[in-house]
């Protein structure tokens, strides 16, 4: 059960935060329409046409509808089929296809268990594919443990064979976020560090293409953003 006793720090109100992200009151919608584009473009080089099954399982998808997926997350928002803690995953050996788990690892408390229990819930010949960030700023879902790099994430897959393995978002990805970050830092007031967000965000933005040039380079894992890699159970 997910419980912040032991660590003693409110989480962030997650539900809250989802319910503003769905609000339709105006000025929730003008903060949507005003909105930059992400700094970060995805590598094109990732692969993703690994198949689909009859059951197929996406891990931290609150807030929207997945798909082709059963979606899971801790709190039971909009878009969540089943609210429950993926350290203990309430479904039977050997069911999914395909697992997907994109920006969930840093927040759990032991992602070694929700490795286990990933693997445990995986088909023979199915496919688990994670993405981490390695050079990302703190983010709380409900709270931010960890980073990650690919070395880190093939030791964490134990008996799986990895498939493949590389960056999602490159080194331009990582400056961006942290200059807008610093940016916001500078400014007292939230309405401030909102109006800031968007402007840079606006400014940066053109920037992230640079990354479909730096991420040809084995160094961008000096500073990559965000890694991912794909795992399949063995049959
Ligand atoms: C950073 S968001 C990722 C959202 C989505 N995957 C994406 O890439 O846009 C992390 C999500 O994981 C969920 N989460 C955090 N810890 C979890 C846990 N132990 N079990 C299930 N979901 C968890 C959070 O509630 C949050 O919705």
């Amino acid at each position: 059960m997910w419980s912040d006793a032991a660590v003693g720090v409110m989480p962030v109100d997650l539900v809250d935060v989802y319910r503003k992200r769905a609000s339709r009151h105006w000025l929730n919608r003008m903060l949507r329409l005003l909105s930059p584009p992400a700094p970060f473009i995805m590598n094109p080089g990732e692969p993703k046409d690994f198949p689909l099954g009859r059951w197929n399982l996406y891990i931290g998808g609150a807030g929207r509808r997945v798909d082709g997926y059963v979606n899971i997350d801790l709190f039971a928002v909009s878009g969540v089929d089943v609210a429950t803690d993926a350290e203990l995953l309430p479904f039977r050996g050997d069911l999914f296809q395909r697992i997907e788990c994109d920006a969930v690892l840093e927040h759990v408390r032991d992602p070694q268990r929700v490795m286990s229990e990933m693997c445990r819930v995986l088909a023979p010949g199915g496919y688990l594919h994670i993405v981490t960030p390695f050079c990302h700023p703190f983010h709380e879902y409900p709270r931010d443990f960890r980073r990650f790099t690919i070395d880190g994430l093939e030791l964490l897959a134990g008996p799986m064979q990895v498939v493949a393995a590389g960056w999602r978002t490159g080194p331009t990805a990582t400056l961006l976020v942290v200059a807008i970050e610093y940016v916001k830092l500078l400014l007292p007031f939230r309405i401030w560090r909102a109006f800031a967000h968007v402007v840079c965000g606006w400014l940066l933005f053109p920037l992230r293409y640079l990354d479909l040039l730096l991420l040809r380079s084995p160094e961008a894992r000096r500073i990559g953003n965000h890694c991912y890699i794909w795992l399949r159970k063995r049959g």
